[in-house]
């Protein structure tokens, strides 16, 4: 089997910057509140005229030119959303046709928040075979459009936003994706979901009232749940690579509430700085939170070669999973 490796990051955010105080405008809350909570202080808006695909596109250009491959090249396209551009086909076609990745053959994977990990799982796989040669793996969200705004104990996490991955083989033994260790349980399906618009309970005008096409949240509960298993899935992959947890050099996580982050980390003994944190100007972007994320740090350089990047990610179903990555 073949190891892979990522060699092109890119990230985009819409210009419009939504602050706490604007949401203390008009809803019962403050700019304290949230940011003790949350550590959220501001969030990026799509504008009308933007629909998921085209923030995808703007962060799959930066991944393809830092990796040097033509859109043409590419063999495969995977989107990991829960906000495509419509219900079908999916938003990887759209991504794929706009991109002009007429070689690719696309499609959208639906695990929320741990999408990106989910949607680098599935892509791993075909390219460790040697059944594709390269993959464009992207998290992209436009969570405006299903952020219930009536809601502010739900409103107040959420922001627009994309992050891309370019995967190939590894050029060198030892580098790229060590591990992927994904979970899924649907008995906490009803904590965190969007009941309306599927076959359950399609949209009609009553339900679209009582906003079931929006996001539903018990956030106490998610909390909860995403502490104990993150802890569990990270000591998990942790011991079974034999590695210790103090060789790692960087925490590339899921920004869903950094308070979550703090508490995971301080249970395992990983020292928060070691963690790279943007949730105060993006808020929780989903599935586009963790390539957005390793975009930056390694935007940044701060990312250095043979370096050893835990991630994690956890979200609606519960979804989630850890890995690590070999840079
Ligand atoms: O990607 C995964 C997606 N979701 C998450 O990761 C969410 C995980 N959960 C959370 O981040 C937190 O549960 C929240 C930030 C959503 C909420 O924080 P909390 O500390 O769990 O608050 P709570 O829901 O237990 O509410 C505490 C109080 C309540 O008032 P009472 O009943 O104690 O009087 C709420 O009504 O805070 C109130 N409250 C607010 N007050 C001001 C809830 N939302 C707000 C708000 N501003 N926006």
């Amino acid at each position: 089997m073949r190891q892979v490796q990522i060699i092109g990051t890119g990230s985009y955010v819409p210009s419009k910057v939504l602050t706490n105080d604007d949401l203390a405008a008009r809803m019962n809350t403050s700019d304290a509140w949230i940011f003790e909570r949350t550590g959220i202080r501001t969030r990026h808006i799509a504008a009308p005229e933007e629909a998921t695909s085209d923030l995808a596109l703007a962060a799959s250009l930066q991944a393809l030119r830092m990796a040097k491959l033509e859109a043409g090249e590419l063999e495969m396209v995977l989107v990991a959303t829960v906000t495509p551009d419509m219900q079908t086909p999916a938003c990887a076609v759209h991504l794929a046709h706009k991109l002009g990745a007429k070689k690719a053959f696309a499609f959208d994977i639906g695990a929320a928040c741990a999408g990106s990990l989910f949607a680098m799982s599935v892509a791993s796989q075909y390219i460790a075979t040697g059944a594709v040669k390269n993959v464009l793996v992207v998290g992209a969200e436009l969570l405006s459009r299903i952020t219930n705004w009536e809601d502010r104990g739900s409103s107040i996490l959420f922001g627009d936003g994309a992050g891309a991955m370019v995967l190939a083989p590894a050029e060198e033994p030892g580098r790229g994706l060590l591990a992927l260790q994904l979970y899924s349980d649907g008995s906490a399906a009803d904590i965190l979901c969007i009941p309306g618009g599927g076959s359950r309970t399609p949209l009609t005008p009553e339900s679209l009232a009582a906003q079931h096409h929006k996001v539903s949240m018990r956030g106490r509960e998610v909390y909860k749940f995403a502490v104990t298993a993150l802890v569990h899935a990270i000591e998990r992959i942790v011991r079974e690579h034999n590695l210790s947890l103090s060789e790692i050099q960087h925490v590339i996580a899921h920004q869903a509430n950094v308070r979550i982050l703090e508490a995971i980390l301080e249970r395992i003994g990983i020292p928060f700085e070691k963690a790279h944190i943007n949730i105060s100007r993006y808020g929780n972007t989903s599935s586009a939170s963790v390539p957005l994320t390793l975009d930056e740090a390694n935007r940044a350089g701060k990312l250095k070669r043979e370096d050893l990047i835990l991630v994690m990610a956890i979200g609606a179903g519960m979804s989630w999973g850890a890995g690590l990555i070999r840079w």
